[in-house]
């Protein structure tokens, strides 16, 4: 492994010395004129399939703005397709064609190898590889909860109401679908792996809706599990939630080694609880609409704000949103890569 070297890496071990490094979470993405140019010419769905054009998206903003980390381009719901159930993108999110609406949905999803159905998402990494060098890649896939929430509801959702009801409704089905999820995901992130990602991220994007009980149980539970699978490769593990505020002693005891922290929460104060992890975030992407000094001073209020930098990893603290300035994005990286770190 030849990132182990670089200060996001370094940072995800806690022994980082350097730069404090910075990505973004979708940070390729319509933002940026490059990425709106390429998605001129193709679909969404047809990007996700490319190699090439993976990485070419993939290079845009790491080149453009000296990022510390490239992350796969591919969207959480590509797992989707094999198991039965198409997913499109038309404009305004993702739409599911078969969801699951009760115990005989959940029989009839396929079970498949991600090395054989997957493989322009392998064959994606090997190409970032070539054309970012010396980037450490970040693997992902969506959490077990999260990727319920979607095959449940069929499509996006402020409260996923329908997901909820179902797991206390169908418990037993409940189970047969999160053990089928942990298996599919853990084989998927292993393939990432040995295609070259350097790191992993599962994003639990709707966890933050959960009681605690039943956050242990459906979200906590069955990443530990998928963790617990990745180990033995001995690259970092991160888990971003989104909402985490609420369940910090929960993700305390999980067997990784970053916790990405949404907006909501206090950074100084996720850190504090984690004494044993790295923590990533968590800037509100809404400040990026803001001016230059407010970008500057409420980066450098979340760096000021902790005890240590060692195991630290900046990152907004959920994606970055169309029609984001670009220029604020410069400001953002420089303003992070300029931070004077004391020495004590
Ligand atoms: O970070 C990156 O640059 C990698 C690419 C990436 C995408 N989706 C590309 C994408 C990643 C890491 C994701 C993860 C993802 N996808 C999550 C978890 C992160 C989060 O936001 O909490 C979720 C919940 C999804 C599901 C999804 N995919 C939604 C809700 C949408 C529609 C919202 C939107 O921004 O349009 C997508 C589509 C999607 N995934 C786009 C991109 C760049 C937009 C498609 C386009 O180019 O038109």
């Amino acid at each position: 492994m030849g990132m182990n070297g670089s200060p996001f890496i370094k940072a995800c071990r806690g022994t980082n010395d350097g730069r404090i490094p910075i990505w973004i979470m979708r940070q390729a993405g319509r933002y940026l004129p490059e990425y709106r140019a390429v998605r001129e010419k193709v679909s969404f769905e047809q990007l996700c399939k490319s190699p090439s054009l993976i990485a070419e998206v993939v290079r845009q903003p790491v080149q453009r703005f000296d990022l510390d980390a490239a992350i796969l381009f591919s969207d959480i719901l590509t797992i989707m397709d094999p198991m039965g159930v198409p997913v499109s993108f038309p404009e305004g999110g993702p739409v599911l064609a078969n969801p699951v609406n009760g115990p005989d949905d959940v029989a009839k999803l396929k079970p498949y190898d991600p090395a054989l159905e997957l493989t322009f998402v392998f064959d994606g990494i090997s190409e970032i590889r070539k054309v970012l060098p010396a980037s450490p890649i970040i693997g992902f896939a969506g959490s077990p909860f999260t990727l319920a929430c979607y095959l449940i509801q069929g499509k996006g959702s402020s409260n996923f109401d329908k997901p909820k009801q179902f797991l206390h409704k169908y418990p037993a089905a409940s189970e047969t679908l999160f053990n089928f999820l942990v298996d599919i995901v853990s084989r998927y992130l292993e393939e990432q792996i040995k295609a070259g990602a350097d790191t992993v991220q599962l994003f639990d994007s709707w966890g933050g809706i959960l009681s605690q009980d039943d956050y242990r149980h459906w979200s906590a539970r069955p990443v530990q599990e998928i963790f617990r699978r990745l180990k033995r490769y001995n690259v970092p593990r991160i888990l971003f939630v989104n909402n985490v505020a609420p369940y910090l002693d929960i993700v305390a005891d999980i067997d990784c080694e970053v916790i990405g922290v949404d907006y909501r929460c206090d950074i100084a104060r996720a850190a504090a609880a984690l004494p044993h992890k790295a923590v990533q975030g968590n800037l509100d992407p809404a400040v990026l609409f803001g001016s230059k000094e407010s970008i500057v001073r409420q980066t450098g209020s979340i760096l000021d704000s902790l005890s240590t930098h060692d195991n630290f990893i900046f990152n907004l603290g959920h994606g970055i949103q169309p029609g984001t300035p670009v220029e604020s994005v410069y400001t953002l990286v420089e303003t992070v890569h300029g931070f004077q770190r004391s020495t004590a």
